[in-house]
């Protein structure tokens, strides 16, 4: 109950508050748009949460066949309301990154937005391969995080309980100071680029592609 309840914050705050700090509409329909979405693509959203982006893809083109993975029930919840009056075309799975419930090459693009940076490094590996295996040749995966440079006044402010965190041992691991380009290359991607990069006060979220050659 009260994890559903969180949940609904979160989406909430997405909605409304979030925004002052970071323009979430236009990341959306940037994210959607670097998609290049057709009649009949068919995309794979891991860690869909809320279903924020599966609903602008299915608003931009009505022919995509769209697929959402979350391994939080509520979130899922969240997701398959908003997600109603999709119908058939988008279908909400329970499962995570690192199992997906899907045959080899079955998708065209497949986006991972907010989700690796969650993860300590084993685990972004897993999923990353595991996104590989899903992804058609000629297909592309999208990922979308948190910036490793923070913003000056952020860096400041959270600097005595980063070095806390570190000290105690607790908290995220820290991304591959080779950055995210690395990461996919070693998971086995071709050509991944940063091809976005979007600026808010809450710190910068970059936007990499790259394709399974
Ligand atoms: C910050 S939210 C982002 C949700 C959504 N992608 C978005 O951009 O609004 C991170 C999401 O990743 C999900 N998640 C956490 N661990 C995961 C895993 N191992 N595989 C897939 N999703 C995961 C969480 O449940 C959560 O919904």
């Amino acid at each position: 109950m009260i994890v559903a309840e969180t949940w609904s914050m979160y989406d909430n705050f997405n909605r409304s508050w979030r925004s002052l700090l970071w323009p979430e509409s236009s990341f959306i329909e940037d994210l959607v748009a670097a998609c290049e979405l057709k009649s009949g693509t068919r995309m794979l959203d891991v860690g869909c949460g809320t279903g924020s982006l599966l609903k602008r893809a299915a608003y931009d083109e009505p022919g995509a066949l769209l697929y959402g993975v979350e391994p939080t029930p509520d979130a899922l919840n969240l997701a398959r309301r908003r997600l109603g009056g999709s119908g058939e075309r988008v279908r909400l799975l329970e499962g995570c990154g690192q199992s997906l419930p899907f045959e080899n090459n079955s998708f065209d693009v497949i986006a991972l937005t907010m989700v690796l940076d969650e993860l300590g490094l084993a685990t972004r590996h897993q999923v990353l391969a595991e996104t590989r295996r899903v992804l058609a040749t000629g297909g592309h995966v999208l990922v979308a995080d948190w910036s490793a440079a923070w913003p000056a006044w952020l860096a400041l402010a959270a600097a005595p309980a980063r070095v806390l965190a570190q000290a105690a041992g607790i908290g995220p691991d820290p991304p591959d100071d080779r950055g995210p380009g690395y990461e996919l290359e070693s998971a086995g991607f071709s050509q991944p680029r940063l091809v976005q990069r979007f600026v808010a006060l809450s710190g910068d979220v970059e936007l990499w592609k790259a394709g399974k050659g």
